[in-house]
């Protein structure tokens, strides 16, 4: 491979290589006698956006969205989803504590950049959502594994946290219902972690992606947004993507404090100036607008989870550890094969994609992680049929 004259950042080249394009490599080599690819490799919506989003998305390309607009979002849309967080969590958070941004990947390094210098380091449990550690490595920020274990459901350890905090931590990652393993949190584990935070003087940053497709009735994700002193220590992040089913219109948003988001606008004044402006008017009115759509989804999606427990229910040798709002953690029965391997061989043999344990940290050669919410009822019902061929 060819190579310019110039040098790159040390930072860069440290970072590990995008991974879903190897996965995706791999079924140009499935030859389809099982019948269609089944993806469950990267988390994408299933379904498209109602057409009712569509039309407001197109409504809103032909009027004043060409213009750049404000750093921290469009006030309508700051107001529409600080009324939604408000109403989520029962509590009342001004918009003044809002701030969209273009995609909750640039959430999370937004906040990082304005959290932590180089050398400083963050608490990241393990197995991890591979751009989070990805991002941090590209900023020179310092990871500190939080290793979560299959017998714990994956949930962290608020002991084993505190032991791992010294004068360079600056905040503790949670991703909560959590990405690779679908873990869902109990509130008092994040309240542990939050009074961990406070005690400690650090953030703790809740990444809150998956949080619409918790079951319904299930009550408020965590009590955290509802304590008085929350913004002193604790930092939330949310994307647009998955609930309103629009990924490729970025668009994110972080809750947090106002003195906070004096500095957090620094950051983004020079990473995004504005978030995109015909998503975000699109999205001021379809916080209400498509509610409905968005509580079938939820629905839809729980449908799913069960379809995904129940299609490895007969397979004996496959260990569901955790199922959740999105992914399903799933032990494969080749202890003396890498999850790489059994995951090219589950694309390529059988058309199943799925990403390695190994993508979302060390240790994970056990695991693969299926995303089970791509895909409808139907198509997971197929799943034993294919995988009683693997062997
Ligand atoms: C935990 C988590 N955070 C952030 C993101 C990125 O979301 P966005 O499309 O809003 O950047 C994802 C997407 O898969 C995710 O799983």
């Amino acid at each position: 491979v060819s190579v310019p004259a110039f040098r790159f950042s040390a930072n860069i080249r440290a970072v590990d290589t995008p991974p879903i394009p190897e996965a995706k490599g791999w079924i140009t080599q499935y030859d389809g006698r099982h019948g269609p690819l089944i993806d469950l490799s990267q988390a994408v919506p299933g379904t498209p956006p109602p057409d009712a989003l569509l039309d407001k998305l197109v409504e809103e390309a032909a009027g004043e969205a060409f213009r750049y607009g404000p750093i921290l979002g469009d006030s309508e849309l700051r107001a529409a989803y600080a009324a939604d967080v408000s109403t989520t969590y029962g509590t009342s958070v001004p918009d003044s504590q809002v701030a969209i941004t273009a995609g909750c990947n640039q959430a999370f390094v937004a906040t990082m950049l304005a959290l932590a210098a180089p050398g400083e380091r963050v608490i990241l449990p393990a197995p991890w959502y591979f751009n989070h550690k990805m991002s941090l490595d590209m900023l020179g920020v310092g990871v500190v594994p939080l290793h979560c274990r299959p017998e714990d459901g994956f949930v962290p350890d608020v002991e084993q946290a505190a032991g791992l905090i010294d004068p360079s931590v600056k905040a503790i990652l949670l991703v909560t219902p959590n990405n690779p393993t679908g873990a869902i949190y109990p509130p008092a584990t994040i309240a542990a972690f939050a009074k961990l935070a406070r005690e400690k003087g650090i953030a703790l940053v809740l990444d809150e992606t998956y949080r619409d497709f918790l079951p319904a009735g299930s009550g408020r994700p965590h009590e955290e947004l509802a304590n008085p002193d929350w913004a002193d220590h604790v930092i939330q992040l949310y994307s647009f993507s998955k609930a309103y089913a629009i990924p490729g219109y970025r668009l994110g948003a972080i809750t947090a404090h106002a003195a906070f988001m004096a500095e957090l606008a620094k950051v983004l004044d020079n990473i995004q100036i504005c978030p995109p402006r015909i998503a975000q008017k699109a999205v001021a009115w379809a916080i209400e607008g498509i509610r409905p759509w968005r509580e079938a989804q939820r629905d839809e999606l729980r449908r799913r989870a069960e379809a995904c427990r129940a299609a490895f229910a007969p397979l004996n040798a496959w260990r569901v550890d955790s199922v959740g709002a999105y992914f399903a953690f799933v032990a494969h029965p080749f202890p003396e094969k890498t999850a790489i391997e059994t995951g090219r061989r589950l694309a390529t043999e059988l058309g199943i994609l799925t990403l390695p344990g190994p993508y979302f940290g060390p240790g994970r050669e056990t695991h693969l992680r299926f995303a089970f919410a791509n895909v409808g009822v139907e198509v997971l019902s197929e799943l034993p049929g294919r995988l009683k061929h693997f062997i």
